[in-house]
């Protein structure tokens, strides 16, 4: 029997499976610890081989042990399986094809846009739940025209998008969207069907219909080799297996139905067979079932290559992603994923892959991905590699940040406008800030401390700063924080001139003190309590009463705008003890006091805060003392009457005696004698 075998030009392995099967071997030369989500391809001798080498195949990213790598095959994964990779912190090579990673982006932005998604194919096939997983739970999927049928039957969502899995049947998705009401108001229709799908499946039926009988190569759970395999069935005898061990078990049923139809076309007929393979099928499987279709049938055939197909295919990619990325370009992106491994994903549009490392998206190495940014955010990038064989372009934010960073610095520079950033670094001679993404050099004559202080009490301190200096050509900018400070302190110090007036109550903190007073900041001018403001006590110096940085509530006593001295007030009138004391006792009164001083001719005692009154030493005991410290002595707590009250002098005098019983008749006799409060002070100075 004469026979002719024909093998259809797409045949095979289609783009998105061969670079993730790439992927894996790549990861497996360079002594990763590798494992895939599910089988990376429906061919059992492939992921045989994958898994002789090392890659295991896990079903959840739980089963993953710490820093193994994840390979995500081409059908994509949920969103929430990227989440829970970057919380597990195990690294992701994503090996999404570039097809199905749109299907992700075209769902997200309609469910975003309040779009409810429907989407066409088998719901438990990775893929679709991989799709279903980007649609933030408002969508529908149906697996033919009459599911379709009766979800419109049931009414539609009024805002609607309608996708596909991407290897549906072309001819099904064609009478789907021919049943969809054309009056619908907001419909929008993606037909994200892959051409390599339906090239593979248009070369099967034309291939077939030319043909007497078709072998189909490929894995039974694969649903793009079963669809080869009904196309190709409609049209004429066909056998679907896996290996071409198989194709010999099947010799003599093929050689049997072969003589049929060649007993029925009469003699001279040349038997025509036609082979194609599933997506998942490699390039040796195929070439096999070549080398056995021809022993079976003792004849010659040209195994063609699937070069032509390859290229066809860039092609057919190019013009799904007509964008072309070029090291250099400033493209824009959005976050698709933030994997394990510290890189974002990010679709640019393009066929390629983006992928941003951590430290090409900031410079802040203290920073992960996921503080920076989310997923859906829009970034502005540079292309810094492109790498066609990986279909992955690598990207960086940090670098477009410092250029428009540094552009900002210019405008900043031009205007004289105060810029905010963080100190990251003390370096010799100052302080390097970061602003907008660039390093500004703060002199440590600028960083507004004093001479030889410590510049580490600013490290990662927001700071406010001018530029002083740039050099374009070297993206090089020097900072000022002092200036800064000047300016806002001559601000603050002109807006105090012109609204303080005496009795204007601040609060503010103690910059300094002298022996002569405490100078108060107001806001950036200071004034100064003398001495004798501080406190209604007896004190010899402020420091006995407050610090420098404690916060004292002050008043303006008095202002001097030619001078620029600002005296201010602390003690409160109201406060004043003697006032309080007059208000509160009267000559008589019986009260507990406790001696303060001893001195020769008799003894203080305190009554209340400030006030103190004097035991004359004939006002000690009924007996006659001699030495004070025989009778009382400082520390002790003493009964006492007041029996004199000088209010002039604001002098107190006190009696021991007159408090009990047996001196009580001597009271009237007691005389007021010495001392004793006083609020005098040395005079004041203004503050400078
Ligand atoms: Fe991608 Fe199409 Fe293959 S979607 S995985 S290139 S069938």
């Amino acid at each position: 029997m004469r026979a002719e075998i024909k093998t259809a030009k797409s045949a095979g392995f289609c783009f998105g499976v061969d670079r993730a099967v790439k992927l894996v071997y790549q990861a497996l030369d360079e002594g990763k610890r590798v494992a895939t989500l599910g089988p990376i391809v429906h061919n059992e001798s492939v992921v045989g081989d994958l898994n002789a080498k090392g890659a295991r195949i896990v079903s959840d990213p739980a089963e993953l042990a710490p820093g193994e790598t994840l390979i995500i095959r081409a059908h994509g994964v949920p969103q929430a399986v990227y989440q829970q990779l970057s919380e597990q912190g195990n690294p992701v090579i994503d090996a999404t094809c570039p097809f199905v990673a749109r299907i992700h982006k075209i769902v997200m932005e309609q469910t975003a846009a309040g779009r409810h998604v429907f989407i066409a194919g088998d719901p438990k096939h990775p893929e679709v739940q991989g799709i279903v997983g980007h649609c933030r739970g408002n969508c529908t999927v149906f697996r033919d025209a009459d599911e379709l049928k009766c979800l419109i039957d049931r009414s539609l969502p009024e805002r609607l998008a309608i996708v596909a899995q991407t290897t549906y049947n072309k001819l099904l998705w064609g009478e789907c969207i021919k049943l969809l009401p054309s009056d619908h108001p907001d419909l929008q229709v993606f037909d994200t069907v892959c051409s390599a799908t339906a090239a593979r499946q248009s070369d099967a039926d034309l291939l077939s219909r030319a043909s007497d009988l078709m072998i189909i190569a490929g894995g039974r759970h694969s649903s793009n080799t079963v669809k080869l395999y009904d196309v190709c069935s409609r049209n004429c005898p066909s056998w679907l297996i896996e290996t071409a061990e198989e194709l010999q078990q099947h010799a003599d049923e093929i050689r049997q139905k072969a003589a049929e139809i060649a007993a029925k076309a009469g003699s001279g007929h040349i038997l025509k067979i036609g082979i194609t393979a599933g997506a998942s099928t490699p390039a040796h499987i195929i070439k096999e079932v070549q080398t056995n279709m021809s022993g079976i049938f003792d004849t010659d055939t040209t195994i063609p290559e699937n070069e032509d197909f390859a290229a066809a295919f860039e092609e057919e990619l190019d013009k799904t992603f007509p964008k072309k990325i070029r090291k250099g370009d400033r493209v824009k992106g959005i976050v698709a994923s933030i994997g394990g491994n510290n890189e974002v994903m990010v679709d640019v549009g393009a066929k390629q892959t983006g992928y941003i490392t951590l430290s090409e998206l900031t410079s802040d190495a203290s920073k992960k991905p996921s503080d920076l940014v989310k997923v859906g955010d829009e970034l502005e990038l540079v292309v810094i590699q492109v790498n066609d064989a990986e279909g992955t372009v690598q990207l960086s934010k940090r670098r477009v940040d410092e250029m428009i960073g540094f552009d900002n610095i210019l405008k900043a520079y031009e205007a004289g406008e105060v810029l905010e950033g963080t100190v990251i670094s003390v370096v010799k001679g100052g302080l390097v800030a970061d602003s907008n993404g660039v390093h500004v050099f703060i002199p440590a004559s600028q960083s507004g401390l004093g001479r030889g202080a410590d510049l580490n009490v600013l490290l990662k301190q927001p700071i406010r700063f001018v530029i002083i200096d740039t050099n374009e050509q070297r993206r090089r900018a020097v900072g000022s924080i002092r200036q800064v400070q000047k300016a806002e302190r001559d601000a603050a110090k002109a807006k105090f001139w012109e609204t303080a007036k005496v009795g204007d109550v601040y609060t503010g903190e103690v910059k300094s003190l002298t022996s002569y007073g405490a100078f108060v900041d107001l806001g950036g001018i200071d004034g100064m309590v003398h001495v004798s403001e501080l406190s209604w006590a007896r004190i010899h110096q402020p420091s006995d009463v407050v610090e420098v940085g404690d916060t004292l509530e002050v008043y303006i006593k008095a202002l001097n705008p030619e001078t620029g001295r600002i005296s201010l007030g602390h003690r409160r009138p109201e406060d004043n003890p003697w006032v309080k004391f007059t208000n509160e006792y009267q000559v008589g009164d019986v009260v507990d006091a406790t001696v303060v001083s001893v001195t020769s001719f008799g003894a203080f005692a305190r009554i209340t805060d400030g006030i103190d009154g004097l035991i004359h030493i004939s006002q000690l005991s009924n007996e006659r003392v001699s030495n004070v410290k025989d009778v009382v002595n400082v520390g002790d707590v003493v009964t006492v009457k007041i029996t004199a009250i000088d209010s002039e002098k604001k002098r107190i005098s006190l009696s021991m005696r007159a408090a009990t019983d047996d001196g009580a008749a001597e009271d009237e006799e007691a005389e007021a004698d010495e001392v004793v409060y006083s609020d005098e002070a040395p005079a004041e100075d203004a503050a400078e």
